[in-house]
């Protein structure tokens, strides 16, 4: 499973990227908003920092429009990912970067159908939403799953990209169903370390080696 970090925080990703933690970005127009940097500026760091896909999102709403602001993202980096919504122009504007050979990330997804038009149109990445499915009580984990099974029945190349992750369980039960990459925000990726029988067999180990009077240096 690949782990992309959904941030355009470029210190939180460093830190992910010293531990070999990040095989990719996903970056959107709120988390540009939220960094406060120019998109161009801290797209291209990022780049520079990680080797893998990084996703950079288009706000046109028009196909032509977004093929052009598309090539535009794509010439920040040979790893750029062209992130475009899942409408009808998106989709146009997908089928026309990816035979240009660019990558293409279809967001905004939040059903079954929706997902087969992306694979249809060529996409590299299909980012369903579980997080935001969740909110309005319908099971996110569930979309993953049955993209995942359609998938597999066409031997669609889509690589599954499950999004919108707010806990770290959305991470184990996507690991679960073979999601192909999640991408979370660096506090989610972090939190993955917790377990409270962890910090309790620690304190325990710890409490008993006082004990003992004795140092290791
Ligand atoms: C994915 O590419 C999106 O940037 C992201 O996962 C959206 O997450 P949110 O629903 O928590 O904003």
């Amino acid at each position: 499973m690949k782990f992309f970090v959904d941030s355009a925080d470029v210190e939180a990703i460093a830190e992910l990227n010293a531990l070999g933690m990040v095989d990719g970005v996903t970056t959107n127009p709120s988390l540009i908003m939220k960094s406060g940097r120019d998109i161009i500026e801290v797209t291209k760091e990022i780049c520079d920092l990680v080797d893998g896909p990084v996703s950079a999102e288009v706000v046109a709403t028009e196909a032509e429009q977004m093929i052009t602001e598309g090539r535009k993202l794509a010439e920040i980096a040979e790893n750029i990912t062209v992130k475009v919504p899942l409408t009808w122009d998106g989709l146009q504007a997908c089928k026309t970067l990816s035979s240009e050979g660019h990558m293409v990330n279809v967001t905004l997804c939040f059903s079954v159908n929706q997902a087969i038009l992306a694979a249809k149109a060529g996409a590299t990445f299909i980012s369903p939403f579980i997080g935001r499915l969740d909110d309005i009580n319908i099971d996110g984990m569930e979309l993953i799953a049955d993209i995942r099974t359609v998938y597999d029945n066409y031997a669609f190349e889509t690589e599954i990209l499950a999004a919108s992750i707010r806990t770290a369980n959305h991470i184990a039960e996507s690991a679960r169903i073979g999601a192909d990459v999640i991408t979370a925000p660096p506090a989610v990726i972090k939190s993955m370390v917790s377990h409270p029988l962890t910090d309790k067999g620690l304190a325990a180990f710890l409490a008993d080696w006082a004990k003992t009077g004795q140092k290791i240096l």
